[in-house]
């Protein structure tokens, strides 16, 4: 076996943001950018020699390089066993499934989720623990603070393995095992929902849908799933074959980038039910005739309707959302007699509530959704939940939104990114918003008073660890709020996220448009954080 010690110089840029390192693919093709990275991952972790990990990415550009650069450091770093999906390919939610179903040590997901891909697009790595969930932030800071000194990495030298056949391999003392993509996640969808009524549902001849994989990873797990078992007909899924450069588009399931599916579902004759997934298959958007579900009422809807799903029917355990999403998960949270959790951006914070049994069902405002099956969002399950309900309540995807406001009120929900923001000036906005708190109890603006405002902290009820600074909320006497924060995701200057939420308890005004509804809240969030001025537009540049 022939393992090189390779010199190195580091890089002072690997901090790992809200899900994982991402960067634009020329900085991760630099020579030793990636290897730097993977060996501070190995040379933060223990006694993970001679055990398996699970290997798999979105199928976008480097993709498959990137998979042999890993598989050929795991062998010289001492990992027994990497199972790896076919062509390279798992979904983030199929390898959260695989690491917990084989118990495996950890994970490495290669994706930058929605961004967009290609030679001139974004790449990333990420590392996902035992438990199948993205690595907390006391392991995220080790391998930044290790990829700061790191001077020396190992790897085979050895020829490429092939991805494309099923079984096992040796690389060096290691095995590879090349495993199919869906077949896990498959069975684990079968063990939660019930496939044979979803069945009835989509072989009626009287329920059409549509589901945009967006050229990205679900693709083969969407036709596997929804076509070939459930037996939907052939072409619902669309975009179904994952491509380097997802077809040039933005793989983001939202109004904006899903724009194929959104015509569909808001055109002539639509279908009855349409759902898109992102680039590595964690998030959903999920559409009816003419109409759209916010994620965050999403979450609500199924945490009320769980237990009319067969893996939920003793009921939740608790609910957790981060804290940007709406409150609408809360309302069913105090109806359902169960604790309702507010964790910061990014899924990581979900992982010790699920482990310690404290939260069953948890959601995020950016169309992500998931539960206690495994430790990342899960889009195609979102879709399989919702078609489980509707299945059981024979009910439109409208008329079961408008019944859930009927009973718990609605809660007018909109994101504004303003994205490319010049970092400088991103950071003067959140500074000045920061020094304003103290400030901004008791007053009026409008017909709308200020209860609190704070930058967001949360203490980990399982271990304690604090996170501190994590968005600024200003929340009113009426249960409206704002939230501003600054993406960790972007690879590009700075994006602005604004999170507007209004509450209406009264069943003749749940007829809005959101932006018409949230106007004047929009307009006090101008005035308090001058984001016009500070960022130059006028607009924001998606509208969520
Ligand atoms: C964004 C979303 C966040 C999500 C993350 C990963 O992070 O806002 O909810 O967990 O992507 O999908 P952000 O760019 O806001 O830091
Ligand atoms: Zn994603």
């Amino acid at each position: 076996m022939n393992i090189k010690t390779v010199a190195t110089t580091a890089f002072p840029d690997q901090k790992p943001g809200t899900s994982g390192l991402r960067k634009q693919v020329p900085v991760f093709q630099k020579p030793n950018y990636l290897e730097n990275f993977i060996q501070s991952i190995f040379d933060s972790l223990e006694d993970y020699q001679g055990k398996t990990l699970v290997l798999g990415g979105d199928g976008r550009y480097y993709n498959r390089q990137a998979i042999q650069i890993i598989l050929k450091m795991a062998a010289a770093n001492g990992v027994g066993r990497v199972k790896v999906g076919q062509g390279g390919i798992l979904s983030t939610p199929a390898t959260s499934c695989v690491i917990r179903k084989y118990n495996a040590f950890g994970g490495i997901v290669l994706s930058a989720s929605h961004n967009p891909g290609g030679p001139e697009g974004d790449f990333g790595v990420k590392y996902n623990i035992g438990n199948g969930g993205p690595a907390p932030e006391k392991v995220t800071e080790a391998i930044f603070a290790r990829s700061k000194v790191i001077d020396s990495y190992k790897i085979l030298d050895s020829l490429d393995v092939d991805l494309d056949s099923l079984g096992e391999s040796k690389l060096g003392d290691m095995v590879v095992e090349v495993i199919d993509s869906v077949n896990d996640y498959q069975e684990l969808m079968e063990s939660l929902f019930d496939f044979e009524l979803i069945k009835q549902l989509l072989t009626s001849g009287k329920f059409r849908m549509c589901v945009d994989s967006m050229h990205a990873v679900t693709g083969p797990y969407a036709h596997a799933i929804f076509e070939k078992r459930l037996g939907a007909a052939a072409g619902t899924v669309k975009n179904g074959t994952p491509l380097a450069d997802f077809g040039g588009g933005h793989p983001d399931p939202n109004l904006v980038y899903a724009h194929d599916l959104v015509e569909v579902m808001f055109g002539d004759n639509p279908p009855d039910f349409g759902a898109a997934s992102d680039g590595d298959g964690d998030r959903n958007m999920i559409l009816g005739s003419n109409f759209f579900v916010t994620p965050s009422d999403s979450l609500a809807v199924l945490a009320a309707n769980a237990k009319l799903v067969p893996g939920y029917k003793d009921g939740l355990a608790g609910i957790a959302r981060s804290m940007p999403t709406s409150q609408a998960a809360d309302r069913v949270a105090a109806k359902l007699g169960v604790d309702c959790y507010e964790t910061p951006t990014g899924w990581k914070f979900f992982g010790n509530l699920l482990d310690a049994g404290k939260a069953t069902l948890c959601g995020e405002e950016s169309f992500g959704t998931g539960s206690n099956h495994i430790r990342e969002k899960d889009g195609l399950w979102a879709v399989l939940f919702w078609l489980n309900i509707l299945a059981v309540k024979q009910q439109t995807v409208e008329g079961l939104m408008r019944e859930h406001w009927q009973t718990y009120g609605r809660n007018y929900y909109s994101r504004h990114d303003y994205e490319g923001v010049d970092s400088d000036r991103a950071n003067t906005l959140i500074t000045n918003l920061r020094n304003a708190i103290p400030t901004l109890k008791g007053k009026k603006f409008g017909n709308y008073e200020v209860e609190y405002s704070d930058d967001f902290s949360y203490t980990d009820p399982v271990d304690g660890s604090v996170s501190k600074q994590q968005g600024v909320r200003i929340g009113f006497t009426d249960g409206s709020r704002i939230v501003f924060r600054l993406s960790g995701t972007g690879t590009q200057g700075a994006t602005l996220r604004l999170y507007l939420e209004s509450y209406e308890a009264d069943t003749a005004k749940h007829n809005l448009d959101a932006q018409e509804a949230l106007e004047e809240l929009i307009a006090i969030a101008d005035e308090v954080a001058k984001v016009k001025e500070l960022t130059g537009m006028d607009k924001p540049t998606v509208i969520t």
